[in-house]
């Protein structure tokens, strides 16, 4: 019997549909040259289907989605549903309750992409956010007093357990031996201030560091993480952070890297299923258009190909996607790649099944 994986696929919102559909015509065309099978199925569930059925994500499709070997996620969002709602039934509620503890977000300037920094290169901006994704803020523990009264007091609490910040470290500093570039982990933190969420971090991760004695540590507060991810991003290999730290830098980290169009994200358990998503939202101003850049999905893509254990073929579509960067797009932004969302798929698809198998 060949390798065959199942993949629950949520292409959800406004842009997420059509960025999806080019994603899964890269996967099926690697996994016929790279000899493996793909079976999606598909999901309706985002803005407009709760519109229509009141439904976010019934429980029974979760525990579907846990038995397969991983979920693959477009966009949620809809102008017309609450904000946040769609956001912490869906998205957030999949991340706690498969417990996808490591939110996987490389920041890699691709050739041929354009930097908003001046002065910086591909050999500058290369590295990897790992931003805990179970805990901290987005836990939802508060609540508020007096609401709506001069007198009213909120109060969100921030929580970090050892068990969550130690294996969120451990991935870190594992990741970082594997990449093998700089071999240097940050820590990005705010101890000066957070003495307990902080202090938390910075226990566990000076205990475990001397368990990987081939790896540099490295500690900045989060405010100087971004100054530096601005001013010296080559400083960086590995950066590991909270929840909410993680979430802010790695929007500018998409920014550095050339924008939303090609920034993508894990949301990995090890050895579980997993779910892969480009950063960016559903954008309903691009919707059905056909100029949203497909790219950030087919990276993700990718990255679920690494998770599933398929290397090579994870590494054809990379090769093929900066092929695509540096001899044919000409920028990265909605509309504005000189391609259609399917003609920037297509090249891909051609690129990587080019090359003839592996
Ligand atoms: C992200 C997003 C989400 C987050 C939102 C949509 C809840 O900003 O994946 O970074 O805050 O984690
Ligand atoms: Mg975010």
């Amino acid at each position: 019997m060949g390798r065959s994986y199942s993949i629950a696929v949520v292409p959800g919102d406004g842009v997420g549909p059509e960025v999806v559909q080019e994603g899964l015509k890269v996967l099926k065309a690697v996994s016929e040259v790279e000899g493996f099978a793909l079976e999606p199925v598909l999901y309706p569930f985002g803005g407009e289907h709760y519109l229509r059925t009141g439904e976010t994500l019934p429980d029974g499709a979760l525990r579907e989605m846990a038995g397969m070997n991983a979920i693959y996620l477009g966009a949620i969002g809809h102008p017309e549903v609450e904000p946040g709602l769609l956001e912490r039934e869906i998205l957030l509620r999949i991340r706690f309750e498969l417990d996808l503890y490591i939110n996987l977000r490389p920041v890699e300037l691709l050739p041929g992409v354009e930097t908003p920094l001046r002065g910086k290169g591909p050999e500058d901006i290369d590295f990897v956010v790992v931003r805990e994704n179970t805990e901290g803020l987005y836990v939802g523990i508060g609540g508020c007093l007096r609401k709506g009264t001069a007198d009213e007091v909120a109060v969100q609490e921030s929580v970090q357990t050892r068990r969550g910040v130690e294996r969120c470290v451990r991935y870190a500093f594992e990741l970082c031996r594997r990449r093998n570039k700089k071999r240097r982990l940050t820590l990005c933190a705010k101890n000066n201030v957070l003495r307990y969420a902080s202090g938390l971090w910075d226990r566990v991760f000076r205990e475990v560091a001397p368990e990987y004695p081939d790896i540099k540590t490295d500690y900045a507060h989060v405010d100087a993480v971004c100054m530096w991810m601005v001013k010296n991003p080559e400083m960086f290999d590995v950066i590991v952070t909270e929840n909410m730290f993680g979430d802010i830098i790695t929007d500018l980290g998409a920014a550095i890297q050339g924008g939303m169009g090609v920034a993508a994200s894990g949301n990995i358990h090890p050895g579980r299923v997993s779910m892969f998503e480009p950063i960016h939202g559903s954008s309903p101003k691009h919707a059905g258009k056909g100029v949203a850049n497909p790219l950030a999905a087919i990276i993700a893509g990718a990255m679920m190909l690494r998770e599933l254990g398929e290397g090579p073929a994870s590494e054809r579509v990379m090769r093929a996607v900066r092929r695509a960067t540096s001899e044919d797009l000409w920028g990265m932004g909605a509309g504005e790649m000189g391609y259609s969302t399917s003609e920037v798929g297509h090249l891909v698809v051609r690129y990587a099944s080019d090359e003839g198998g592996s």
